[in-house]
């Protein structure tokens, strides 16, 4: 493994690896004995795996970042919050314009520029965390019209901005290292505003979709553990990426 380059990040990267064409970069770090940090970046994933056990589409090879990092010391309670940070970093990484529809969707102009997916995995008696990342840098709107893809865009198609493809790593890791040690000494709640404040979820109507029942409720803020607060009916409730969804009333945010 190498040094990434340009990134200041001290732990975030240390170790990489960029690889031609894998799986998943999910995968391979599951799959591997790295150390605390360890990120992999493939130039082109053939199983590239998404939220809710969907595929995750590939882009022509130098349009989008394919990037895996591992969390070594991971609790349970973590596993609500790293979606969150992840997409905070991508967030900060993509610019003022960049917003996150709750927990970790990051879109420009409404559309969805990153997806992610963070996994728990065990490896002997450690319990670590798999944080993926896919942006889409610099695929033509073209792109997403001829896939099929409506609500999906690129940093070049929404801010007119030519990333590469390492540039891009280097700044997500820049963002990510201190996220991740200001929530490992002091937790989620120095970080709420800043999430808060990036969130295009919060003071929206939203549908929560709970298998096959919808409900409409207002989003209100985010809890102390990453859930949604929501009230409907003069109720307020809190729900949890992985127990139900949340679609706009209106669009894709
Ligand atoms: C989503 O469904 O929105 C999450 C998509 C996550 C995609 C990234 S690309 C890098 C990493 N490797 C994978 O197989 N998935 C994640």
């Amino acid at each position: 493994m190498e040094t990434l380059p340009v990134s200041r990040a001290v732990w975030c990267g240390k170790h990489w690896i960029h690889l031609k064409e894998v799986d998943s970069t999910n995968d391979y770090l599951k799959g591997g004995d790295f150390p605390d940090g360890a990120v992999a970046i493939a130039d082109r994933q053939t199983a590239g795996k998404g939220r809710q056990g969907k595929n995750w589409a590939g882009a022509p090879t130098g349009q989008a970042l394919y990037l895996s990092v591992l969390f070594h010391s991971m609790k349970i309670g973590d596993m609500g919050l790293l979606p969150l940070l992840c997409g905070l970093a991508v967030a900060r990484s993509l610019g003022k314009g960049a917003r996150i529809k709750w927990p970790n969707d990051v879109l420009i102009n409404n559309k969805k520029v990153c997806g992610i997916l963070c996994e728990s995995t065990i490896q002997g008696s450690r319990v670590s965390a798999v944080c993926g990342m896919g942006i889409n840098l610099s695929q033509p709107a073209a792109f997403f019209e001829e896939n099929g893809l409506p609500h999906a865009a690129s940093l070049l198609s929404e801010a007119g901005e030519t990333r590469p493809v390492l540039t891009a790593a280097a700044m997500l890791l820049d963002e990510l290292e201190p996220i991740l040690e200001q929530y490992r000494q002091d937790g989620f709640g120095p970080l709420l505003p800043a999430y808060q404040e990036r969130c295009i979820t919060l003071g929206r109507q939203v549908q929560v979709i709970r298998g096959q029942e919808a409900e409409t409720a207002q989003a209100v803020s985010i809890a102390l553990d990453g859930g949604l607060v929501c009230q409907s009916d003069g109720e307020t409730f809190t729900i949890r990426a992985g127990e139900a969804s949340v679609r706009g009333i209106y669009g894709y945010a």
